[in-house]
């Protein structure tokens, strides 16, 4: 397929770029690189340099290149940003959202994978959670993108656009090439990097009085290969129909402390932790289940293992010590 992949100069776009080319699909990038990466644009894909507001690029971009499918990942995604400045987040995860989708609708591309979050759950009564739980959002970053998953909706009813939306946590790991380099940094598992390269101080860790098996938070974490094969995998489903996925790591998480020392076995350096007041908002334990896609599409995460996924994040952190060039 010709696939337009926004956002495909950031973390997780580069590598879903990555997979779509060593599929043997067309992959452009349409990204206007305000937080991406242009070395983070793999080779063998081309580079539209644009603003999703950008009409005119857009569907300049989708007629040249007589895209078939787009996978959006360009968006904000700073909870505490979001926050104080929901502005910012309705602008570019709903506004410069309905751009994509108008322009894919002038130029008659019907099919759309939608990195959304499971954000959209808020803080869930149960654990794992699955697709059919409420979704509830508790910032405005959640509700940004559940305003666009929603919009999806009517616009496939009306129009004939379908989509899947996929919904998770926290990606991590990298591949050879391609990593993760945000600014600020907000991940735990590249923070802790960081540290472990000597180029932080001590880690935060937001809370040690949890209800967990140690006292701090469970998180999923979710290898970036797996993720960006997912993304894939439901492009071949928006012939039939649209769907949401949930993907999780498929296990029951892992507390922040079970992360920290896996950084440490894996670095073999020291790690200088603090424990600080919890955060307001964040519940013990989020974890989603992947039992749907499983299901229905035959996913299978690779990467499961924490240990693998902080290697390939350590392994592109020492090959990539300055990171990409901006
Ligand atoms: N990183 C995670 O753990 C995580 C978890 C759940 C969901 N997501 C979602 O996955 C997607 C990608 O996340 P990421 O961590 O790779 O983010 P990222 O910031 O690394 O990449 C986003 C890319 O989108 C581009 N972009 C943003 N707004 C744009 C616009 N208006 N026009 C053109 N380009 C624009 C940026 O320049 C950047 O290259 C986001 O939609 C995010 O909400 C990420």
């Amino acid at each position: 397929m010709r696939v337009l992949v926004t956002g495909g100069a950031g973390y997780i776009g580069s590598v879903v770029t990555e997979e779509l080319i060593k599929d043997g699909h067309t992959a452009v990038v349409y990204d206007s690189l305000y937080k991406g990466h242009r070395e983070a644009v793999v080779a063998g894909a081309k580079l539209v340099e644009a603003d999703l507001m950008d009409n005119e690029r857009l569907r300049g971009a989708l007629r040249e290149h007589e895209i078939e499918a787009v996978i959006h990942m360009a968006a904000d995604s700073l909870v505490g940003e979001s926050v104080g400045n929901p502005a910012k987040y309705y602008r570019n995860n709903v506004v410069a959202g309905l751009s994509l989708l108008d322009a894919m609708r002038e130029c008659e591309v019907k099919r759309v994978v939608f990195s959304s979050t499971a954000a959209t759950y808020g803080e869930p009564e149960k654990q794992p959670i699955e697709e059919t739980d409420p979704t509830n959002p508790t910032n405005p970053y959640g509700e940004s993108k559940l305003a666009f998953e929603r919009a999806l909706r009517w616009y496939e009813s009306a129009y004939g656009i379908r989509s899947a939306s996929m919904r998770y946590f926290n990606a991590a790991g990298a591949t050879a090439q391609c990593g993760e380099m945000h600014d600020p940094e907000t991940h735990l598992i590249p923070i802790l990097l960081q540290a472990a390269a000597g180029r932080r101080e001590a880690v935060e860790i937001y809370g040690g009085d949890y209800p967990t098996r140690d006292g701090t938070c469970v998180r999923d974490y979710i290898h970036v290969v797996d993720l960006a094969r997912a993304h894939i995998l439901a492009l071949g489903i928006l012939g039939e129909r649209s769907a949401i996925y949930n993907l999780g790591c498929g296990g029951d998480g892992y507390t922040v402390k079970e992360v920290i020392d896996v950084a440490r076995a894996v670095t073999n350096r020291e790690i200088p932790v603090r424990v600080a007041a919890r955060r307001a908002g964040d519940p013990a334990t989020l974890v989603a289940s992947s039992d749907r896609i499983k299901r229905e599409l035959g996913w299978s995460p690779q990467f499961q293992d924490l240990r693998l996924i902080i290697e390939s994040a350590w392994a592109w952190m020492q090959s990539h010590p300055g990171g990409y060039e901006r």
